[in-house]
């Protein structure tokens, strides 16, 4: 056993979560055990309770500077010693959050009408921000095969070829399928993006999560000075901070980053830190290593939990491998014949669980749900077995 119990039961009882009381919109009912958005089941680390405490403590609130030697000194710190990276002052921004710097630089960099770039399946936001902001979805599928989700590099050159096409929004690691990009795949879209004019931006917000951590290659690594690309992430996910709004970016293109940078000040009036947040970036950056590092032994157990399970006990209708990153399973049901409509409605009415539909992930028909495993073991285990009722009954069903 590590130093950190990872699987303490949690109570999000009077918070208002989204995960657990926000079910009705997307899923028709309340009460489901909740498996799906994308926040953990798991405590914060002590060191960032101890930080917003002392923050608290100090009880003012006013606007907050974030342009200031300790957040550049923790963030500059984790990606020194995390991945080897070293950053300039300069090429950190702090943002209100990742999906706002996303729809901020599609709006900087397109015109409505224009195509943007996604790999599919994709993480449901960012098809929402471009129905949004009236930007055409540009899909790029993935190709899956025995080793995983391959990128067709042939035809994302094509679409990067069209005239109507401005963005590619790529995910590393990638939300829902959990693939790491290796440092080849990110040279060649790197080159073919700023052959055709073609502004990258790398949403790396699940970073932390990859496994071994060694195989993660940030496209920072890649960055030249000048070049048309911006790396966005925070700590919302590694540290379960989702509702604390903060998230920050890294370009080495001067002009944008001040642009950028002034627009969020004076057009959107949003230039000031969040104080918690900064306190808590602080506190994660400089002291939380170990307890990251433990936390994707515990994700990496659960996931082999949910493998075994699916060889064991539902390999007639279920597909799935570990992923190399993330705490997302992206389960296929491909094998089971059945519709996802049909799966959906009795994932709810007969195994009382709310998993993420593979269609939010997607612009065709897709069999696969997402399932949160940042949980304790007792959790993913009652998970497993609801799903596991479900495909029963609902296989009973549909043979009779
Ligand atoms: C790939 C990806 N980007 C962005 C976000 C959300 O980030 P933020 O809350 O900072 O907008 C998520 C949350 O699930 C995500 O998976």
């Amino acid at each position: 056993m590590g130093k950190f119990n990872f699987d303490k039961g949690t109570s999000r009882e009077g918070t208002y979560s989204v995960q657990y009381e926000g079910t009705d919109a997307l899923f028709g009912r309340s009460g489901l055990e909740p498996f799906w958005i994308a926040d953990m089941d798991i405590e914060i680390a002590e060191p960032i309770a101890e930080a917003m405490k002392n923050r608290i403590d100090n009880r003012i609130f006013g606007y907050t500077i974030w342009q200031n030697p300790k957040f550049y000194a923790a963030v500059k710190h984790w990606w020194s010693s995390r991945f080897g990276i070293e950053l300039k002052d300069e090429e950190i921004s702090y943002a209100p959050s990742v999906l706002f710097t996303v729809g901020e630089v599609i709006r900087q960099h397109s015109e409505e009408g224009d195509g943007v770039i996604l790999t599919t399946p994709s993480y449901n936001a960012f098809i929402s921000q471009l129905k949004g902001n009236g930007r055409k979805i540009v899909d790029c599928p993935f190709i899956e095969d025995e080793k995983g989700y391959q990128f067709d590099f042939e035809h994302f050159e094509t679409l990067c070829k069209r005239e109507d096409v401005k963005v590619y929004i790529h995910c590393n690691p990638h939300n829902p399928t959990g693939k790491v990009w290796t440092g080849s795949e990110l040279r060649k879209i790197r080159e073919i993006c700023m052959a055709n004019g073609v502004f990258l931006i790398s949403d790396e917000i699940h970073m932390d999560f990859a496994r071994p951590r060694s195989s993660f290659v940030s496209m920072v690594e890649l960055m030249e000075e000048g070049d048309r690309i911006l790396v966005t992430t925070g700590l919302g996910k590694t540290f379960n901070l989702a509702s604390l709004p903060h998230s920050y970016f890294i370009s080495r293109d001067k002009e944008f980053r001040r642009k950028l940078n002034q627009d969020i000040g004076s057009k959107y009036g949003m230039g000031a830190a969040n104080s918690l947040a900064l306190a808590a970036v602080e506190a994660a950056y400089n002291e939380c290593g170990e307890w990251v590092d433990e936390l994707n032994d515990h994700l990496e157990e659960n996931f082999q939990l949910v493998e075994d399970y699916i060889d064991e006990h539902m390999s007639e209708w279920l597909t799935f491998k570990k992923p190399d990153a993330t705490y997302l399973a992206w389960i296929s049901f491909e094998k089971s014949g059945l519709d996802d409509d049909t799966v959906h409605k009795a994932l709810v009415e007969i195994g009382g669980i709310a998993v993420s539909p593979g269609k939010m992930y997607d612009v065709k028909k897709n069999q696969h749900f997402r399932f949160n495993v940042a949980s304790s073991r007792e959790r993913i285990i009652l998970g497993l077995g609801r799903i596991r009722k479900t495909f029963e009954e609902i296989t009973k069903i549909t043979k009779k």
